[in-house]
């Protein structure tokens, strides 16, 4: 079946993108406003898109046509903000910091959250997080009238210490950070932890030896 955006109304196209484009992982951002008040919400339209240099995006809306959610509001006035990612075990915490508190209210403090303190920047990171990213803004790019996407210079990544593989070497034991993704629909989420592996196929060895093709299993 063909879905021709061109003639959906903007609620449909965004149930297409979320029930399709998954699992998407979920940056846990931590804001402060000019007045210094603290917000936590989470955001699935998330990625990385450089290394270098160290960028990651969040795609984030508005809660009613002119009033944009509290974190792009806080990122626009501060110009700084933590992308923390979600584990399973702060899966119920992180649901309740998206509650659609009114303004002025720390979803850390009504989930209980403990928080740690940052380096570079004044919004402190989640404490029960595995892996937190200090940010500076880098670009707002406004998508539409209620829809901006938040481009983030990554200044600093703090990783649990038990998390870490080898240091000197940058690992990252990753299925042990047990993080969770987004799915389809309002409640669904996907654990990380059904893995396959497939190593990337160097140009001499293509066409691959006789028995594995490309429709072999992994
Ligand atoms: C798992 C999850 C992912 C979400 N992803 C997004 C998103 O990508 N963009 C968005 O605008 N809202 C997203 N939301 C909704 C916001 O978290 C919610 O509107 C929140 O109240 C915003 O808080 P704020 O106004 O304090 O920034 C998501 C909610 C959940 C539970």
């Amino acid at each position: 079946m063909l879905f021709d955006f061109a003639r959906m109304s903007a609620r449909d196209c965004y149930k297409l993108l979320i029930a399709t484009i998954t699992p998407r992982p979920i940056a846990w951002v931590v804001s402060r406003n000019s007045k210094g008040q603290l917000n936590a919400a989470p955001f699935s339209f998330f990625n990385a898109f450089s290394g270098d240099p160290p960028v990651v995006g969040i795609g984030i809306g508005s809660h009613e046509p002119g009033r944009p959610k509290d974190t792009r509001r806080n990122i626009s006035e501060t110009r700084e903000f933590v992308v923390n990612l979600v584990s399973e075990a702060a899966a119920m915490a992180m649901n309740i910091t998206a509650i659609d508190f009114e303004p002025g209210v720390n979803e850390l403090a009504q989930a209980q959250l403990e928080t740690l303190p940052s380096i570079h920047v004044k919004p402190p990171r989640i404490a029960v997080s595995p892996v937190s990213m200090e940010c500076a803004l880098l670009q707002i790019v406004e998508l539409g009238p209620e829809n901006a996407l938040v481009l983030g210079r990554v200044l600093a990544m703090h990783v649990r210490d038990n998390l870490i593989l080898d240091p000197a070497r940058h690992l990252i034991d990753t299925p042990n950070l047990k993080l969770i993704g987004r799915m389809h629909g309002t409640g669904w989420y996907a654990r990380t932890s059904d893995l396959f592996q497939m190593d990337r196929i160097p140009r001499a060895d293509w066409p691959l030896r006789e028995g594995i093709t490309a429709g072999s299993e992994t």
